[in-house]
């Protein structure tokens, strides 16, 4: 993964994207799945295991390393896909060491170990990838998407890594083309804004940036946990959730209705002081921009407090919640 990853930024810069070896371009991120799927079969059959049908997801938050090895049988299963963060599922941060054996167990059964990094790569925790460089992981293979253009205009791939390519190529393709592709797979335009991208993460040392102000990001979302209408904060890097509850004795449990209503309200508050949040259920989910600054940083923290008031005050005037 190393020389893949390492090849990878440079490789971009040389030549066509859609000719960047190793690894594949797609429109979006759920192709870069598909197409994850495709070289697995590949790769299986080359190495004589095509009766291997099972993938396992880590999510729903499962992060029990011991499943993959114990209940489902690693005889049984052909690839392991995990985020290295959670993210649309409420940026659940994984305990420490989850990746570290779940790799191990994989690498031990010879399961593909790959990793989404959809949400995480080329910059959300202040790295260009985070499995090696946050969780110390060398997936087999890294799906990406979002990042690799800032958003700008659609384009996903992924990277393969060189224990999975030497099972693909040469001899042993036994002569067998691996044929995988989407029409718009590689699209110059798309390649383009990566081009331009990766020069202005450089030029302007944004991975550094991201670096220097998430610790004051997290910190500050956790002073928020002072309102009684916070139950938890979370996050790392730029990503974070603050989670909402009416009771805070019911945290971690089911979340509630009216656990969704407090989270709507302050959603709408937000909205109407000028931050948009993104809400999943009780959840209030922020990705800021990678170049957002410590002084922003304190206007989001105080629009979320205001709106965490409101939606206190409001509730209570309404007879529907109470402190
Ligand atoms: C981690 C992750 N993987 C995959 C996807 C699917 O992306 P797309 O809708 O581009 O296929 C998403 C979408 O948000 C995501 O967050």
């Amino acid at each position: 993964m190393k020389r893949c990853l390492s090849l990878l930024l440079p490789c971009i810069a040389a030549m066509t994207l859609a000719q960047a070896a190793p690894g594949a371009w797609t429109h979006q991120s759920s192709e870069g799945e598909d197409a994850t799927s495709a070289h697995y079969y590949f790769y299986s059959e080359s190495g004589g295991k095509v009766d291997r049908v099972r993938w396992v997801w880590n999510g729903g938050a499962q992060h029990d390393p011991t499943v993959t090895d114990f209940l489902i049988g690693p005889d049984r299963i052909a690839a392991f896909l995990a985020e290295p963060i959670l993210a649309s599922g409420g940026v659940i941060i994984p305990p420490e060491g989850y990746h570290k054996r779940t790799a191990e167990i994989c690498k031990k059964h010879d399961i593909l170990y790959i990793s989404d990094e959809v949400v995480t790569a080329f910059g959300r925790l202040g790295h260009w990838f985070a499995s090696k460089d946050v969780f110390g992981i060398e997936p087999d293979i890294i799906t990406f998407a979002k990042g690799v253009t800032s958003g700008y205009v659609p384009l996903g791939g992924l990277a393969i890594s060189d224990k999975v390519l030497a099972r693909v190529t040469g001899k042993n393709s036994n002569g067998a083309w691996f044929s995988n592709g989407f029409t718009y797979s590689g699209h110059p335009v798309s390649c383009a804004a990566v081009l331009a991208n990766f020069d202005i993460i450089e030029r302007e040392k944004i991975l550094e940036h991201v670096r220097e102000v998430a610790p004051h990001f997290q910190a500050s979302l956790r002073t928020l946990t002072k309102s009684p209408l916070v139950g938890e904060v979370r996050g790392l890097g730029l990503m974070a959730c603050v989670e909402l509850v009416a009771d805070r004795q019911n945290v971690g449990a089911e979340s509630t209705d009216l656990d969704g209503e407090i989270a709507k309200r302050v959603d709408r508050h937000c909205f109407e002081l000028g931050l948009i949040v993104r809400p999943i259920g009780n959840m209030c989910v922020m990705s800021p921009p990678l170049v957002i600054t410590k002084a922003e940083i304190d206007k989001m923290v105080s629009i979320l407090r205001q709106a965490l008031d409101r939606t206190a005050e409001d509730l209570t005037k309404e007879g529907k919640w109470k402190a």
